[in-house]
């Protein structure tokens, strides 16, 4: 029998070429403007599909798992795989994949991006010229924070949590503008330890020295909520959180009252608690910035994620071990075996 994988969202076409190539049969699901299937209708539509390539903030269930015995692999288009039940995964036999490395550089950027625009309030200066309400010269001068070290020659501190690939790469952004830079990331200790111009710090002790901090860690039940209302007391009342990593690992509530009340000065956020729902309030408030999830969204990068995880469909689907799997344990399993008829 033919073999079948579904791409229930709007692969980039690079990737879909690879497919092609391949002769597999697949089937796209998604709207007209790429809107996800539901949980439902996923469920449905994996009972056909030997291998399922998920977009990388689509949720995948066990339930979703279970709706076929036959199910090869999850190749996640997305590095953070946290919106599939691995460990649901890996007990029914059924090995999962990511998307490292093509997505570091891009994913940097962005954070950068959002940073400087934080800082130097972009959308809102954007706004305020558009709306017509610059009309006097003078009018509203939207003072910013600096990033580099500004009239008094003072350099900023940078703050990184997380310091795996896209960590490592905002840290070394962070040159230009002379910045010192400290980062946390307990498994990491030693690689930070290491790094030039780089400086281990305990969680609390960056809170207070950081002037931007920048998170980048995977999302995990150790990481969930891990900013939260006490550590926003610990930073500084000019602060500037950055989140480009998963909306999740900040209390989005705690973060709208740490910002209502200015304990800290503003938030950049790419990435929400339960998105693409904001916490009531939040888009309301005058000192945040806040993006549909974008990190990684250029043309070359999102084909290149494309292209890594059509790879590594195409070799779950001939019962190959995939180059970037997440649970690698999974592949000497009875279930495993079973499903690949091995
Ligand atoms: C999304 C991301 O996956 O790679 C990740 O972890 O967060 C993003 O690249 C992207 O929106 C594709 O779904």
């Amino acid at each position: 029998m033919a073999k079948k994988i579904l791409v229930p969202w709007k692969m980039p076409e690079i990737g879909r070429e690879i497919l092609r190539k391949s002769k597999v049969e697949v089937t796209y699901l998604h709207g007209p403007a790429g809107e996800i299937p539901s949980l439902r209708e996923l469920t449905e539509a994996v009972r056909q599909a030997d291998v399922l390539i998920p977009r990388g903030t689509q949720p995948v269930t066990r339930k979703v798992m279970m709706a076929n015995p036959n199910l090869r692999g999850i190749a996640n288009y997305g590095v953070g795989y946290d919106n599939v039940e691995v460990a649901s995964a890996t007990e029914l036999g059924i090995p999962v994949t990511n998307t490292p490395g093509v997505l570091t550089e891009t994913t940097a950027d962005l954070a950068w991006t959002l940073l400087m625009a934080t800082a130097r309030w972009i959308p809102q200066a954007h706004n305020y010229v558009l709306s017509g309400e610059w009309k006097a010269v003078g009018g509203r001068t939207f003072m910013g924070l600096d990033i580099g070290p500004g009239g008094s020659n003072r350099p900023k501190v940078l703050g990184i949590i997380g310091f795996g690939r896209i960590g490592q790469a905002v840290a070394r952004r962070s040159r230009g503008f002379k910045m010192k830079v400290i980062a946390y990331d307990p498994p990491l200790k030693s690689l930070i330890e290491k790094t030039k111009g780089v400086a281990y710090r305990d969680l609390d002790d960056l809170l207070r020295e950081s002037d931007f901090v920048s998170i980048h860690c995977p999302l995990t039940k150790d990481t969930h909520h891990l900013i939260g209302e006490r550590e926003f007391k610990r930073m500084k009342p000019t602060a500037i959180l950055i989140n480009s990593a998963r909306g999740p690992i900040v209390d989005e509530k705690a973060l709208l009252s740490a910002l209502k009340q200015k304990r800290i000065a503003a938030a950049g956020l790419d990435v929400f608690e339960n998105e693409p729902r904001l916490t009531p309030g939040l888009t309301k408030l005058d000192n945040v910035v806040l993006l549909p999830h974008i990190g990684s969204a250029t043309n070359d990068t999102r084909g290149q994620m494309a292209v890594v995880a059509a790879q590594n469909a195409l070799a779950m689907l001939q019962g190959k071990k995939p180059k970037n799997i997440v649970n690698p344990k999974v592949l000497g399993s009875p279930g495993y075996l079973r499903r690949i008829g091995a």
